[in-house]
């Protein structure tokens, strides 16, 4: 196979939670771009539409779809319906997302178990209807996206959110024990980490986001001097969503210009 061949999906369904906004909606055009016909979800099923749109400018198929990640009947239905659109899913993006900023001391149970439910629950239960589908078509490609601050511990200042790197660092583990679990079934399970990336979630410019005071901090303090951009995560997104990555998997790519190696 060339080169070219091994990162195009031309003919290839993919389906990204989180993909009307931020990070899911630069991954579903990326996909998109690669060949891939799309299915965009998520519980807002205007902006859903609204990146199906720019798809099918770029002359690919795509679909909206209403999905709520943490209720299992939405869960079913949703992937029932990319099934029977578009006959296959070979690939899956978990962008699907959320966090609350308090103090670990002052965290109400209800931010917990919402980033919990939506980052952890929401993940696996896309990776069990997707990959039961998988498993049956003996070939899969999912890439969760977990967080380059869910391997340790955050200064408060930066990020003040046990819930939520807790819930990342689950994202990784999930990953890895389901790569070696379907890996014989064609099933490849892969994360992207990222550092900082500007977003709805997480804009340094727009106050009560994440990263609002401490974004310039950061961004002074990545030895590549900024914050990630859009097209930081597609050479990423691609190799793991491709054959490229055929020998490649229970994998955490992290994208933080180099942060986490300090
Ligand atoms: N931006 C960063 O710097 C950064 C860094 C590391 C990791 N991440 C991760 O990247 C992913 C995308 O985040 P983002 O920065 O792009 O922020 P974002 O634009 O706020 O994206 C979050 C997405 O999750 C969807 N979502 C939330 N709850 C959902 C639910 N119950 N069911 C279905 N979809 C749900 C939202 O759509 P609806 O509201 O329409 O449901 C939205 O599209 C998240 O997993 C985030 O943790 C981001």
């Amino acid at each position: 196979m060339s080169s070219k061949q091994l990162f195009d999906l031309t003919g290839q369904t993919a389906m990204v939670t989180g993909g009307g906004s931020g990070l899911g909606r630069v991954m579903a055009l990326a996909l998109a771009e690669a060949g891939a016909n799309v299915v965009v979800c998520s519980r807002r099923l205007e902006v859903c539409k609204e990146v199906v749109k720019e798809i099918e400018a770029l002359g690919r198929q795509a679909l909206a779809i209403s999905l709520d990640v943490t209720a299992p009947e939405s869960v079913v239905q949703a992937v029932e319906k990319a099934v029977s659109y578009f006959g296959k899913v070979e690939i899956l993006v978990n962008s699907s997302g959320t966090v609350f900023e308090t103090p670990a001391t002052e965290m109400p149970l209800e931010q917990w178990q919402s980033m919990l439910n939506t980052n952890v629950t929401g993940t696996f239960l896309m990776c069990q209807a997707v990959g039961k589908h998988m498993i049956n078509n003996e070939y899969g490609k999912i890439i969760n996206i977990s967080s380059s601050i869910g391997f340790k511990g955050v200064d408060p200042e930066a990020v003040d959110s046990v819930g939520y790197t807790t819930s990342k660092g689950a994202v990784m583990t999930l990953t890895k024990d389901l790569a070696v679990k379907w890996g014989r079934h064609g099933v490849y399970v892969n994360s992207i980490a990222p550092g900082v990336f500007t977003t709805g979630m997480n804009n340094p410019e727009i106050p009560g986001t994440l990263v609002h005071k401490a974004g310039p901090i950061i961004a002074s303090q990545v030895p590549v001097r900024r914050l990630g951009r859009d097209d930081d995560l597609t050479g990423a997104l691609l190799y793991f969503a491709s054959a490229a990555s055929d020998y490649c998997t229970g994998q955490i790519l992290v994208l933080d210009g180099g942060l986490g190696s300090k």
